[in-house]
């Protein structure tokens, strides 16, 4: 029996890493998710039914496991139905929470059950280590994703403490330090396992709280990492490979996200860590800028001409797309401009809209052919010969003052340089600035004009007068 579920969770296994290869491409990015999803399915059902402890016991408390999984699969499944696409980094941000605390939960039954069964100054080091890493990395995931989802759903506002990157070095020491005291036996005292517990909660909380304006994506990849690490320790305590294969995949996944995102951010991971990263006072200082100049606007009938008469336009989605559901329509536009011998693409930064891949997964939706979606370094060279740049939604990715502004939230975030082009055309609906909640300098550029309203309203004119054009 038990080789019989040693080659469940292999082939369980191996649909993780295909779902993760599949996912790499918006083409096959569904079919990854439910091969993914399919294998821990078939893990979970083998666990309950094939697993038998050392004696040869069965699992027992049936009516609890699947009393759980039928609460835990309606919530997830409402959850997730409901969600607006817009939404999805909070959706994430949560379940990841919940995988922390997983985590964390196995460490503290595995301490209670050592300690109670008199077991604990018997028990391995490697035991202790993978409980007490369980516990710590698996707690700050747990409240480090709860502040992040408050954040994003604008519930909680940025807010950093005094000396705030002191005191979450001092935490850090002391959670590595008090671990290592009780795991080395040199404290015995077990009510400092429930010190290290709320110093963990501490941690997660104070190194979230003041991270604000664009950085949150990075964050969040990096919870997401913890989580993964923290449930690879319940594979180690529980000698279970796919538990450990699932946890070191997004473990792995997560890191590599993060380290890519931090890259395209241009930042380092030592002040994410730390807590020095972004933050309300950077936003502030940036607020507060006025440009020179005035802004001009565009009419639909001059944007009309300026796209139909181009040789090549470069399309720059952002976040406001997703907004305004633009997707299906900015698809014709492209289409209708292809008719008329204009050379179309679209230019994709890593970080515009709200999660990774955002615009892919959004214009894949609208059937966009994949080839046209060009990334940042690719696409950026390009702007120099490109006629009309049409900036739907945009903001933080194309604002210059990442490359001009020491004091600015996202200065050496790397932007799009649609600048470099003869016109740009910016479709928003005001002068409100984006998530990094700073001024953006194109919009007061002479080559910039701007388009205001809804994008999908503005497209379907902008559609309708270049149809008009013959
Ligand atoms: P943003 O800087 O957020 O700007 C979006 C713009 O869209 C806003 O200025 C808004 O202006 C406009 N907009 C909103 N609704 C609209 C509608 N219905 N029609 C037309 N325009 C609309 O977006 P971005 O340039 O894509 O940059 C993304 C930002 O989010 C970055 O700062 C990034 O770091 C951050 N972020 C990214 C992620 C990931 S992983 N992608 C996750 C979390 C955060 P109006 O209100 O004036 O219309």
């Amino acid at each position: 029996m038990q080789n019989i579920l040693q080659i469940i969770y292999l082939i369980s296994s191996v649909t993780f890493i295909l779902g993760l290869k599949f996912l790499g491409n918006p083409a096959t990015a569904r079919k990854g998710n439910l091969i993914a999803a399919g294998g821990m399915i078939l893990a979970i059902f083998a666990t309950i039914f094939l697993y038998t402890t050392e004696t040869g016991e069965h699992l027992g408390n049936l009516g609890f496991i699947f009393g759980g999984l039928i609460i835990g699969t309606i919530i997830g499944w409402m959850i997730a139905k409901k969600v607006k696409m817009t939404a999805m980094p909070q959706m994430v941000s949560f379940f990841n929470g919940m995988g922390g605390a997983c985590a964390a939960l196995i460490s503290m039954i595995e301490f209670r059950h050592l300690v109670s069964s008199g077991h604990y100054e018997t028990a391995s080091a490697g035991t202790l280590i993978t409980i007490f890493a369980g516990l710590v990395i698996g707690t700050v995931s747990f409240s480090g994703s709860i502040i992040a989802y408050g954040k994003l759903e604008e519930k909680i506002k940025d807010f950093s403490l005094p000396a705030g990157q002191f005191i979450n070095i001092g935490l850090l020491i002391s959670l590595l330090g008090l671990s290592a005291l009780m795991i080395s036996g040199n404290i015995e005292n077990t009510s400092v396992f429930y010190i290290i517990l709320v110093l963990s909660v501490l941690y997660g909380v104070l190194f979230v709280f003041p991270i604000g304006g664009a950085d949150m994506p990075v964050v969040i990849s990096l919870l997401n990492s913890f989580t993964g690490v923290a449930a690879a320790c319940g594979g180690f305590l529980y000698s279970n490979n796919v538990m450990l294969i699932g946890g070191i995949l997004v473990g792995s996944a997560g890191t590599l996200l993060t380290v890519v995102m931090c890259k395209s951010m241009n930042r380092s991971l030592t002040n994410v860590l730390i807590g020095n990263f972004g933050g309300s006072n950077a936003t502030a200082a940036a607020t507060s800028t006025t440009f020179v100049g005035s802004i001009k606007e565009v009419t639909k009938s001059d944007a009309a001409i300026m796209m139909k008469y181009a040789k090549k336009v470069i399309i720059v989605p952002g976040y406001g797309l997703a907004v305004a559901q633009a997707q299906h329509v900015v698809h014709e536009l492209e289409e209708l401009l292809e008719k008329n011998d204009v050379t179309v693409k679209y230019a994709i930064h890593p970080v515009a809209g709200r999660m990774p891949g955002h615009m892919n997964v959004l214009l894949a939706e609208s059937n966009v052919s994949y080839d046209k979606l060009v990334e940042m370094e690719e696409v950026n060279p390009e702007f120099a010969t490109t006629d009309v740049v049409l900036v739907i939604g945009a903001n933080d990715v194309v604002n210059p003052a990442a490359k001009t502004d020491p004091s600015s939230p996202i200065y050496g975030m790397p932007i799009l340089d649609v600048e470099n082009a003869a016109t740009v055309i910016v479709m928003k609906r005001s002068m409100k600035a984006g998530y990094a909640g700073i001024e953006n300098e194109l919009f007061y550029k002479p080559k910039t004009s701007m388009l205001f309203g809804d994008a999908k309203k503005s497209l379907s004119e902008l559609v309708s007068e270049i149809k008009s054009l013959g």
